[in-house]
């Protein structure tokens, strides 16, 4: 049963997201030299698509590299848009992958537009890894395809981390020495996307040498390679002059901007208004008694030579010196020297004036010279080489990327009708799969209850609902402040007391209002039970009590006068009060008339 239902469950998702059977795209549409590829093989085998079986040596990591990652033509199992609309999938994690496939018939753009588009499905992300495609060189085997396999373009994107590119490379021959070839790259790259839907990718390099790159259809990135030359980088074309090298700077090259004024000369009292801001001074004499024989410092007379003292070892004792004891009683001794006073005539520093220097000559540069290697490659886009295949040569943390409806062809128009019927069907149908299927998010953000000041200064008060939300609202933002302030009192009454006087009042008074009410109604409320219920009882016992009594009472009376008839009902009084009390009640005693 429980099967069953989620069979049916099964087939109603299915049905509700995608119920659309893959129609292969008729390529007779297409103008005899496109390629289109739209991986509608019954599996890699029977497809020409072929794994490379290369390896090479990483001279980085000193290690040989295979190229073994896994490669299968398969259906998508993530967000999928048509069924059974398979794509070239990349299976294996963190390897070395390398496929490619040989063209029907070379791919010659010469004065033509080179248009190359195809479809990136991330079903596992893209934390680091390469999702490129690269245009080889006509060859007649690729079974040894690798990263050292020349080709003329490179395109697509290329992320690690934060690090996100769509590369475009053309690699150029210098036409002197066509045996070296250069990568040229496009240096502000746009990112690629990172989604787990279909990503369609778009090169055009027209003959005009303008250039566009699309995501999803839509422009990412344009320019011109020759108009702007700095967008490659290194720059498509050598400069067509350079700095001689054999060029020297003459050494009378005068390279001051300013030099010292020759017309002005040092003033003559430079040094006694400009040179000392202090100077001894002139006025002072050596105190008569300072004595210049006697030393500052003597050896002390009361040290002694330590017994240990060895001369050999430790080389001749000398005693420590103390201050001259003899120099206390005089004005000084040793040297004397005048004292350094400030220069009374010191005016300041003297700054020799400048003048711009009349030979000045400017910076030195080398002249410029015809740069001896210089060619004009001025039409990048008539690759150097025909392409003979199409290759994917990627390392990837994550499996399962799929490639899908490769077009390599001379015409934007074809690529946009393949992306119109091919890509844009799908991905809508991709979208909706997702929309679909999408796990609900746990704890998903509720609306946060209304507020008692949105509907105090709010529109909505009029309304009745919103009325009745007004008192809760009121009661509780009430109630919160009488909670609050008590448990503020209880910490710092004093606090409490001082700074809110009324409301401290207010709620005293208001806690002693319902106080009272409270025993109120609780007291009458006792009064109601205790009286009702307790009468009847009250009055059974009374029963019971005064019935013996009241014989006792007759057999009394007749053996008592009529004087003493008076005394005898407060006797009876008292003992009915008596026996009525047992039960507790509030009962009023009950008089009788005997
Ligand atoms: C490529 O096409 C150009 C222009 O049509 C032609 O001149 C050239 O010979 C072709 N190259 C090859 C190798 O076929
Ligand atoms: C041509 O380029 C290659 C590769 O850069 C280099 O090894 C070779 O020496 C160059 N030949 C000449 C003649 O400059
Ligand atoms: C520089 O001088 C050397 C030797 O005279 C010469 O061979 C070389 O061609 C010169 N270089 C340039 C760029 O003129
Ligand atoms: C593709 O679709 C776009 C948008 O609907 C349209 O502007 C364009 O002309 C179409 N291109 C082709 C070749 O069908
Ligand atoms: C007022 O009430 C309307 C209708 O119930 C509601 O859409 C709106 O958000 C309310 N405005 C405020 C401020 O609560």
């Amino acid at each position: 049963m429980i099967i069953f239902s989620y069979l049916v469950l099964l087939s109603i998702v299915a049905k509700a997201t995608s119920t659309s059977e893959f129609v292969p795209f008729d390529k007779s549409r297409l103008a005899p030299s496109s390629y289109f590829e739209q991986f509608d093989y019954k599996d890699l085998a029977n497809s020409p698509w072929k794994p490379s079986q290369a390896r090479k040596f990483d001279e980085e990591r000193n290690e040989v590299v295979y190229f073994n990652g896994k490669w299968a033509i398969e259906s998508s199992t993530k967000n999928v848009g048509y069924i059974n609309d398979k794509g070239l999938v990349l299976k294996s994690k963190a390897k070395h992958h390398a496929i490619s496939a040989k063209l029907p018939q070379p791919f010659n753009n010469t004065d033509n537009d080179l248009v190359l588009q195809y479809e990136i499905k991330l079903q596992n992300g893209l934390e680091c890894g390469g999702t490129y495609i690269k245009l080889l060189d006509l060859q007649d085997d690729y079974s040894d395809f690798s990263s050292a396999t020349p080709y003329q373009v490179m395109f697509g994107p290329d992320k690690c981390g934060s690090n996100n590119k769509i590369h475009f490379i053309i690699r150029r021959e210098n036409p002197f020495n066509t045996s070296h070839v250069e990568e040229k790259h496009l240096g502000a790259a746009p990112m690629s996307k990172t989604g787990d839907l279909s990503t369609l990718y778009t090169l055009i390099l027209k003959k005009n040498q303008d250039f566009e790159i699309r995501v999803n259809g839509e422009v990412a990135k344009a320019g011109n390679l020759i108009k702007s030359p700095h967008l490659m980088k290194p720059a498509l074309n050598p400069p067509k002059e350079i700095e001689d090298p054999n060029d020297t700077m003459p050494s009378d090259w005068d390279m001051r901007v300013y030099i010292r004024d020759p017309n002005v000369q040092r003033p003559d009292d430079y040094d006694i208004k400009h040179g000392f801001p202090t100077i001894l001074d002139p006025n002072a004499v050596k105190p008569d008694d300072w004595d210049e024989s006697e030393p500052l410092f003597i050896p002390d007379p009361a040290a002694k030579k330590p017994e240990q003292w060895n001369d050999e070892e430790d080389g001749e004792w000398l005693a420590p010196e103390i201050y001259n004891p003899r120099c206390k009683e005089l004005s000084g001794c040793g040297e004397w020297a005048p004292p350094m006073i400030a220069n009374p005539q010191y005016v300041g520093p003297w700054i020799h004036p400048k003048i711009k220097n009349p030979n000045y000559k400017g910076e030195w540069k080398p002249r410029m010279i015809p740069n001896p290697e210089y060619y004009d490659d001025n039409k990048p886009s008539n690759l150097n080489q025909l392409v003979g295949g199409l290759g994917f040569e990627l390392w990837s943390m994550n499996n399962d990327i799929l490639f899908d409806n490769i077009y390599l062809g001379h015409s934007v128009k074809e690529a946009e009708m393949i992306g119109n019927e091919t890509f844009k069907v799908k991905f809508d149908l991709e979208y909706a799969n997702k929309q679909a299927t999408k796990e609900k998010i746990k704890n998903e953000p509720v609306a946060p209850p209304a507020h008692f000041d949105d509907l105090l200064f709010g529109e909505n008060v009029s309304t009745i609902s919103s009325f009745v939300l007004f008192v809760k609202l009121f009661a509780l933002k009430q109630y919160l402040d009488i909670k609050d302030t008590y448990f503020e009192f209880l910490r710092d009454p004093i606090h409490v007391i001082t700074n809110r006087p009324f409301k401290f009042v207010l709620y005293c008074a208001l806690f002693v209002f319902a106080f009272t009410i409270v025993c109120g109604v609780g007291s009458v409320l006792l009064f109601l039970i205790s009286s009702g219920g307790g009468a009847s009882h009250t009055y059974e016992v009374e029963e019971k009590v005064t019935k013996p009594s009241e014989q006792a009472i007759q057999s009394r009376i007749e053996t008592l006068s009529d004087d003493e008839y008076e005394d005898e009902e407060v006797i009876v009084n008292v003992s009915d009060a008596h026996s009525s009390g047992i039960n507790g009640s509030a009962g009023s005693p009950v008089k009788r008339k005997v």
